[in-house]
């Protein structure tokens, strides 16, 4: 089922999707050469513990952290460690609150230290996708415009789209439907309303699609070792269009 979320809820949605947002400005200064993703883990972990929200990764299904960091060939759903960053890499940081019963989720892939052109390609691209997902997620139409636009895009600049993660409904629950897939299925059958609230966040490989799992059961990487790279965004659907929750003032959207 989908939820169509009443003026309170949405006024709740609005206060987490900042907050994850500001997490993640937050965060950017530190994401330099040298620094652990533990350390970044726990500077976020303090910074919504401190803003009165829990990090909702946390034992999420078992999950050990507060954050997700996903580095280079690493998809999404990286587990923090004493993994130091280094010059070149591309990390994407996810940063879901919960706050007041609402979860807000956002992420973005930052260059640490000085960007490659192969990073700077595989982002550039990520965020492309994300952005001409999120123009034509609009009432009244449905909901595989966003998947078809974002895989047409990525086909264009000869990057693929992973299938196996896809976007979400969000709201009391992580994760809510409807699934929000970021390639062209013609089974789709839902039309985009007012009210609903999900998140769209691509994942774009500079080489095949195909994904593994690393042996911490989490971690997903592409198969051929090419980088891949993420960037997403918390939506409501508004009468008119839509409002992202997680945007603030188009800091997250700028290149990291
Ligand atoms: N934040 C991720 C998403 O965008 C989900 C992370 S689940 C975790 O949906 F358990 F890995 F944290
Ligand atoms: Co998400
Ligand atoms: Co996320």
């Amino acid at each position: 089922m989908i939820k169509i979320k009443t003026a309170q809820e949405i006024a709740a949605m609005r206060k987490t999707c900042r907050l994850a947002a500001e997490t993640l400005v937050m965060i950017e200064e530190h994401v330099k050469p040298g620094v652990s993703t533990l350390e970044l883990n726990n500077i976020c972990h303090e910074y919504i513990i401190s803003h009165g929200a829990v990090p909702s990764p946390l034992n999420y299904r078992g999950f050990p952290k507060s954050i997700c960091t996903s580095i280079n060939h690493q998809i999404c759903h990286g587990i923090p460690s004493e993994r130091i960053i280094r010059d070149g890499d591309i990390i994407n940081v996810d940063i879901t609150t919960y706050l007041n019963g609402f979860h807000g989720d956002t992420s973005k892939t930052f260059h640490v230290g000085n960007p490659t052109p192969k990073g700077e390609k595989v982002s550039k691209v990520a965020l492309e996708c994300l952005n001409a997902g999120i123009a034509v997620a609009l009432p009244g139409v449905t909901i595989n415009n966003i998947g078809k636009t974002i895989e047409g895009i990525a086909k264009k600049n000869r990057c693929s789209v992973v299938r196996e993660y896809c976007g979400h409904g969000i709201g009391r629950e992580f994760h809510e439907e409807p699934a929000v897939l970021h390639y062209a299925d013609q089974r789709d059958r839902i039309t985009i309303r007012p009210g609903m609230i999900f998140t769209i966040e691509p994942m774009i490989n500079l080489g095949k699609p195909d994904i593994k799992h690393m042996k911490d059961n989490w971690t997903v990487v592409t198969k051929d070792h090419s980088l891949s790279a993420q960037f997403e965004h918390t939506i409501l659907i508004t009468e008119t269009g839509n409002e992202v929750l997680t945007d603030l003032g188009g800091k997250i959207t700028e290149m990291g």
